[in-house]
């Protein structure tokens, strides 16, 4: 679908027109201009309110043709926020999809940058769905949503908001893929595709490179499976000098089933949707190939599959990490982080000030917080800070959780090996973290999310459909944009 800003009025267009309305002051329905009493009559046998998340059709007849109109409820103005109106938007998208339309139109009042571009990204976030595997199309016969032009809105802003969108539907597109589709290698595949077509450079290092590097703990986890690990190294560099270096690193387990520790089927059920790390990174260096912000941004991840076999990882297994830290295992199903220990040991390596990583890491964080927001774990409360202004704006709903509980620390030091890969039951999330901390280097500033809540749905719900979300995607794109617009770090 396109998105595209364009000036017009309701009488000179015959396609169906969405209109955004406040609860408190419904004077976007102006723009209806004479029809805006007859609209008005009809809505209120809808009962139509303007509350936040509401939907009315009214349908009326003008000089013999019918015209369509969506109204959309913002709820209270005061309340309103960048999501507001990406809620809104996906909400109007999604029922015209549903309704055949295949242009449409959207008043929603002057829009400035920031929400054209929200607006842009509900729309595009909202039409998604992963049905390429249905073989007979339920909705065959069906038109689809290929246009939607947005009046008073800011270019800029609408063009900035595709990329975002676009970036997180294809990010949702490879986590809803199985893992008889993506494995390692054809994880691996993808980056590569994507950083050609986009003018990045792409390392990928296979399994004897990875034991070559000293990445014994990626190469464990991963050495169970019918096909091997693969470790991934993608760059964005601007022309020019960067303003800042910086690593965004995601697990890339294509599946998880616990290793040995096998899990039982309910909790095995999903876990296609382990890679969703790596899967954020590839669609951030996606959107960087189109954005070009002058920053020099690193796209990491080990892509491994966790299976039981005679040859899989054991539990007591006691296993060297590229930085040189023996890790021993008590659970073969802790096994992201322990990727994550070589790949953060890598990304350390590169002369970056800044690592963002990306995990779908601990059952335990959504005990915590909930399936719909990630926890957030940092060495640096500013730049932790800096994330959780943006999570903000972008919807992408992240809570801090501490790392300095020494008791819990001491957990995953207990052992034969200098860290242990699991802390136990209590405080999982945050012993996860802590033995993720153990990887990175000194000096450098570390966020690390947890993600295995808000990565996946099992059920639609706002501008997300059931199945990958594509969470954590515009949330580092903002982050990058605000580095590249500012000083240099
Ligand atoms: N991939 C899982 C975490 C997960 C669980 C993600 C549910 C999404 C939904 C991870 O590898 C895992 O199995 N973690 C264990 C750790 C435990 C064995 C210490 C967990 O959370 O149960
Ligand atoms: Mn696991
Ligand atoms: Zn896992």
């Amino acid at each position: 679908m396109q998105v595209r800003a364009l000036e017009f009025r309701v009488e000179d267009v015959k396609e169906p027109v969405g209109i955004f309305v406040f609860e408190d002051d419904r004077e976007n329905l102006n723009f209806l201009g004479g029809l805006r009493d007859q609209v008005e009559k009809l809505l209120s046998v809808e009962n139509f309110k303007g509350k936040e998340e509401s939907i009315a059709k009214v349908s009326l007849l003008v000089e013999d043709k019918v015209r369509v109109f969506y109204l959309v409820g913002l709820g209270k103005r005061e309340k309103s926020t960048e999501d507001t109106y990406r809620t809104a938007s996906a909400l109007l998208t999604k029922r015209a999809k549903k309704d055949n339309v295949k242009e449409l139109y959207l008043y929603a009042g002057e829009l400035s940058f920031r929400i054209s571009k929200a607006v842009a990204e509900g729309a595009i976030l909202g039409r998604y769905r992963f049905d390429k595997y249905k073989t007979k199309k339920e909705e065959e016969e069906r038109v689809d949503l290929e246009m939607l032009c947005v009046h008073g809105a800011d270019e800029q802003g609408i063009r900035m908001g595709e990329i975002f969108a676009k970036a997180q539907n294809f990010t949702r597109d490879l986590v809803n893929e199985p893992g008889n589709v993506i494995n390692p290698i054809t994880l691996a595949e993808i980056a590569q595709r994507v950083a050609q077509e986009g003018g990045l450079q792409c390392r990928v290092y296979d399994e004897k490179e990875i034991q070559e590097m000293g990445m014994y703990a990626l190469w464990s986890v991963g050495k169970g499976s019918a096909t091997p690990p693969r470790f991934v190294h993608m760059v964005y560099k601007p022309e020019g000098e960067p303003k800042a270096r910086i690593a965004v690193v995601g697990k890339g387990l294509t599946f998880d089933s616990g290793g040995l520790n096998i899990k039982t089927g309910d909790y095995m059920r999903t876990m296609k949707m382990d890679k969703s790390g790596a899967c954020a990174v590839i669609g951030i260096m996606k959107a960087l190939s189109e954005l070009k912000p002058q920053v020099e941004v690193h796209g990491i991840f080990g892509a491994a599959e966790n299976m039981p076999s005679g040859t899989a990882y054991r539990p007591d297994d006691i296993i060297r990490a590229m930085n040189g830290k023996t890790i021993e295992i008590d659970n073969t199903d802790a096994e992201g982080r322990v990727t994550l220990a070589d790949a953060l040991s890598y990304a350390s390596n590169l002369g970056v000030s800044r690592i963002i990583d990306m995990a779908t890491l601990t059952g335990a964080c959504m005990v915590a917080l909930g399936e719909y927001t990630a926890g957030l774990f940092t060495n640096d409360n500013g730049f932790g800070e800096e994330l959780l202004e943006l999570s903000k704006l972008t919807g992408e709903r992240m809570w801090k959780l501490p790392l300095d509980d020494k008791k819990l620390r001491e957990k995953i030091k207990k052992g034969e090996g200098d860290v242990l890969n699991s802390g136990g039951r209590y405080g999982g999330a945050i012993t996860a973290a802590m033995f993720l901390e153990e990887f990175v280097k000194e000096g450098i500033k570390w966020v690390h999310l947890d993600i295995a809540g808000p990565a996946h749905l099992r059920e639609e719900f706002s501008y997300y459909a059931k199945g990958g979300t594509g969470f954590g995607v515009r949330t580092c794109l903002e982050y990058v944009i605000k580095l590249s617009e500012g000083e240099n770090q």
